[in-house]
């Protein structure tokens, strides 16, 4: 299609949710979190009970999700099956229990339309591991952001504190790296920038100057 796509890619923590949700913001286009996806595949597996290594259950459970996105002043609403799961899914046992659901071929093909449904004008920013290798291949621009292990630990730490959750710093590390390895190495779609993406460390950079850098190369492909 001829509807533009910006794909940000990249480790857990780097920043690309803050940043795609503000890139989209500014540019005024439609914004994806499939890793809210992945995150309401593996939480709607544990509530029905479906053992997240059962493959072809899985995959259905993905192609079949009940899920509604609804704008509203305080963000985006996140329903599943009729149930607010907002705070739910950005739980730090989801998002590893998303990372295992993750490695399934099934479920990341069972997920694959309803990503690129979101394609539509004016354009998307899309967040997430795949989306310039995988979902969004012909995307006219690809971001690749990175940040050191201790940044994205120390910002998650303070992300996690604003919502009143004490976290221990050596956790996250552990988990951070845990959850990047795993993402690295598995056999499908995994993390890694697109030959054609632009590569930004985000380390020691505030949000506002990664945005800034962004919209730069937007303007260019323009
Ligand atoms: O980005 P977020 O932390 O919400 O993603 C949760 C998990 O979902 C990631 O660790 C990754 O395993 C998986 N994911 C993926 N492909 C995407 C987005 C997320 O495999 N495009």
């Amino acid at each position: 299609t001829n509807v533009p796509v910006v794909t940000i890619d990249g480790p857990s923590g780097s920043g690309k949710g803050t940043l795609s949700r503000l890139l989209a913001g500014a540019l005024g286009w439609h914004f994806l979190d499939s890793g809210a996806l992945y995150r309401l595949v593996a939480l709607a597996a544990m509530r029905d009970g479906v053992p997240l290594e059962d493959a072809p259950r899985m995959g259905d459970l993905a192609a079949s999700l009940d899920v509604d996105f609804v704008a509203g002043s305080g963000g985006t609403q996140v329903v599943l099956c009729g149930d607010d799961v907002s705070l739910a899914i950005r739980e730090e046992s989801c998002g590893i229990a998303a990372s295992k659901v993750a490695v399934l071929p099934e479920v990341r093909e069972g997920l694959l339309a309803r990503q690129r449904a979101f394609r539509r004008k004016p354009g998307l920013v899309a967040d997430g591991r795949d989306m310039g290798t995988v979902v969004f291949p012909d995307a006219p621009l690809k971001v690749f952001l990175t940040a050191s292990l201790e940044e994205r630990a120390t910002r998650r730490r303070k992300q996690l504190k604003e919502q009143g959750i004490d976290a221990n710093l050596h956790a996250l590390l552990h988990d951070l790296a845990e959850r990047d390895a795993r993402d690295a190495q598995r056999a499908v779609a995994p993390l890694r920038p697109a030959d054609d993406a632009m590569m930004l460390d985000s380390s020691g950079m505030d949000i506002q100057t990664v945005l800034d850098q962004v919209l730069e190369f937007v303007s260019a492909r323009h």
